[in-house]
């Protein structure tokens, strides 16, 4: 087989030929935006899970469902690490009225717009510096309250793609590092929107933190929107996402070779893009065989020790790293915070928490509940048990 025609993509936010085991997501949706063109009401989404489940690629294919309803769209936005909220949307606003002033003849009405964008992002701290041709608009969303200028930003918005029969779908990733006042001022917009049956919707990603957050920063938002857990795919979905990629090429595998690889993926959605294109470069012809997969074996699990677990855990100081290794050190999930910084040998856990902070700072671990924590990165305990053990780290 030749190398250029792989049709795996192991990777972050990289579509795969076969959407394995979304099907469910994506009915929901449509239906979504079905309902709120027609003025019905539904709720927005947050689909939340560890890293490489396919969050990211989840969200792109929303995106195009959106578009073929003729909705304008922000295109998939990833929040940075240190995000200033209000710069982040009033970009996204200003991105979707463009594409509602492309696509229907609403010039005035999107100008006026702009101009309510330009408005919210001249108060922002620090202003924002967006390059609108407009005048700002004053009086709507320039209060400098910033949960009541999303409010107002977003009805403006809503009312313009109301204006155009259309609808604005925002998409946000990595989500859970938006700070609670930011996820506050969301909820608060995006209930308003919804009060108003406005064609206005959220698609919203993050690490299983995200709905503890955003539970936290307003005790409604577990009504306000649904919420989906990505979690790794059953075996006839991670079958399927092995299989189909190759089979579309005519090539095949023997029904004990994919068995073997599901069964060494653990169902994760990158693990399989992962295994499928070393048995796609590795393989003479089709069929893809249990031998083939003895072969590359070990080569997959060494490169994912290398860069998957390997990267992140050079984000961690030494310091750090012997608090993950402490966790894994505890057996079963989630673990007691408690017993991590007795494990990690400290008097107390108060000399721990600034490593334990730092490491959901840096979306290593995430913490289920007060006084619990767990990793973000899937089976990183067993890889940390294999190669870096507790035993392993000096105590400074
Ligand atoms: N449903 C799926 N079926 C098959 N492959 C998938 C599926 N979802 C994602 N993938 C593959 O898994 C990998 C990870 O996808 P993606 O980057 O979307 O994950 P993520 O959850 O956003 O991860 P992160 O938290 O690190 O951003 C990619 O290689 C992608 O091609
Ligand atoms: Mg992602």
């Amino acid at each position: 087989m030749q190398r250029r025609d792989n049709p795996y993509t192991p990777g972050a936010g990289r579509k795969p030929p076969c959407l394995a085991g979304r099907d469910a997501d994506l009915e929901g949706f449509a239906s979504l935006l079905e309902v709120l063109s027609s003025g019905g009401p539904e709720r927005s989404r947050i689909f939340y899970g560890l890293r490489g489940v396919g969050k990211t690629v989840l969200l792109m294919e929303l995106d195009l469902l959106a578009a073929e309803a003729g909705w304008a769209t922000t295109d998939v936005v990833e929040v940075g690490s240190s995000p200033d909220f209000r710069s982040v949307f009033a970009q996204m606003a200003s991105r979707l009225l463009r594409e509602m002033s492309r696509k229907h003849p609403i010039r005035d009405r999107v100008e006026r717009a702009l101009g309510v964008v330009k408005a919210f992002s001249v108060v922002a701290p620090g202003g924002v510096q967006l390059k609108l041709d407009v005048d700002a608009v004053g009086g709507v969303a320039d209060s400098g309250d910033p949960e009541q200028d999303l409010v107002e930003l977003l009805r403006e918005i809503g009312q313009t793609a109301a204006s155009a029969h259309s609808g604005a779908l925002f998409l946000i990733d990595e989500m859970q590092n938006f700070d609670p006042a930011s996820l506050a001022a969301v909820c608060m917009a995006f209930q308003a929107v919804s009060r108003d049956a406005l064609p206005v919707a959220l698609a919203g990603a993050g690490l299983p933190e995200l709905q503890v957050r955003l539970m936290r920063a307003k005790p409604y938002a577990d009504r306000l929107f649904e919420y989906r857990a990505l979690d790794r795919l059953s075996d006839p979905e991670a079958r399927m996402a092995l299989v189909k990629p190759a089979s579309l090429l005519g090539v095949d595998y023997a029904p004990d070779a994919a068995t073997e690889v599901v069964h060494l993926a653990a169902g994760y959605p990158y693990f399989l893009q992962e295994y499928g294109r070393a048995l796609w470069n590795a393989a003479e012809a089709s069929p893809i065989t249990a031998a083939d997969v003895d072969e590359v074996r070990d080569l997959v699990q060494e490169q994912l020790v290398r860069t998957f677990y390997g990267t992140r855990l050079e984000l961690a100081t030494d310091a750090e790293q012997r608090y993950l290794a402490a966790m894994a050190s505890l057996g079963d999930p989630p673990y007691a915070t408690a017993e991590v910084a007795r494990a990690w040998g400290a008097e107390n856990q108060r000399q721990t928490s600034p490593h334990r902070d730092s490491l959901i700072q840096k979306g290593l671990i995430w913490a289920p509940r007060r006084g619990q924590v767990d990793f973000t990165v899937p089976r990183f305990a067993e890889f940390l048990l294999a190669h870096h053990p507790i035993g392993g780290f000096e105590r400074e």
